[in-house]
């Protein structure tokens, strides 16, 4: 039987017969690419390749996935876990206050009536509970996620029980139950997180929500009584 010579009409088979090369050489025979040209091709694929894998690690790194982790909407305990109280009865992690590390923060629950005393009424107070991250649940009850970090110069800010109020150890700075400034060398009042609740009555922080512009306060929009209290700065 004749071997045909036409090189584009050669099956594998008769490549092989001819030549003595593989398969792989006949199939780039038969598509009429020189292996210089297949080189160039396989190349460039793991260009393509190394290029989209290095494009998915930089967004990861742009756009990581935060999900339940700081910087994300962290569900914490469900509400009846945060007992409320009234303003001049709070106890850190009993009843009115409680640090949640997770969301580094303090979840504030605080009851209407008593020695709770708000400054502002009507539509100012309204305002007041907006403008500040107030969430009024449907029992009348006051919650706040109020961000652990002193706006003065980053220093961790403990709820003092002693004291009714955040007092900073660094430099002094001294801030009501709902994170209102009172007094020290703070800027402003506690930066604090937008919270919600789930359907179950879960508490929910959303730690990508932060609230930074809660100033000083002054007569007309201070929400809560001061406590007046005398708090040493240990
Ligand atoms: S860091 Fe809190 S008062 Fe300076």
């Amino acid at each position: 039987m004749a071997i045909q010579t036409d090189r584009s009409d050669r099956t594998p088979q008769e490549y092989e017969l001819l030549t003595g090369g593989g398969a792989e050489s006949a199939e780039l025979e038969h598509k009429g690419l020189s292996r210089r040209q297949f080189l160039r091709r396989a190349v460039g694929v793991t260009i393509g390749i190394v290029g989209v894998e290095a494009t998915a690690g930089a967004l990861y790194m742009l756009y990581p996935n935060l999900k339940g982790q700081f910087g994300s909407v962290i569900p914490l305990k469900n509400k009846s876990l945060y007992p409320g109280a009234q303003q001049k009865e709070f106890a850190l992690d009993e009843k009115g206050m409680f640090y949640e590390s997770a969301a580094k923060s303090y979840i504030m629950h605080l009851l209407p009536g008593g020695s709770t005393t708000f400054l502002l009424n009507g539509t100012d107070l309204q305002n007041g509970f907006v403008a500040e991250n107030w969430v009024v649940d449907s029992d009348g009850s006051y919650w706040l996620a109020l961000y652990q970090v002193c706006v003065h110069l980053g220093c961790k800010v403990p709820f003092r029980d002693d004291c009714n109020s955040f007092k900073c150890p660094c430099h002094g700075s001294h801030y009501n139950i709902d994170g209102e400034y009172l007094d020290g060398p703070a800027p402003r009042s506690l930066d604090r997180f937008a919270m919600s609740f789930d359907k179950s009555g879960v508490v929910q922080v959303d730690t990508g929500k932060l609230n930074q512009r809660v100033e000083r306060p002054d007569v007309s929009t201070r929400i809560l009584n001061v406590p007046g209290i005398t708090c040493s700065a240990s």
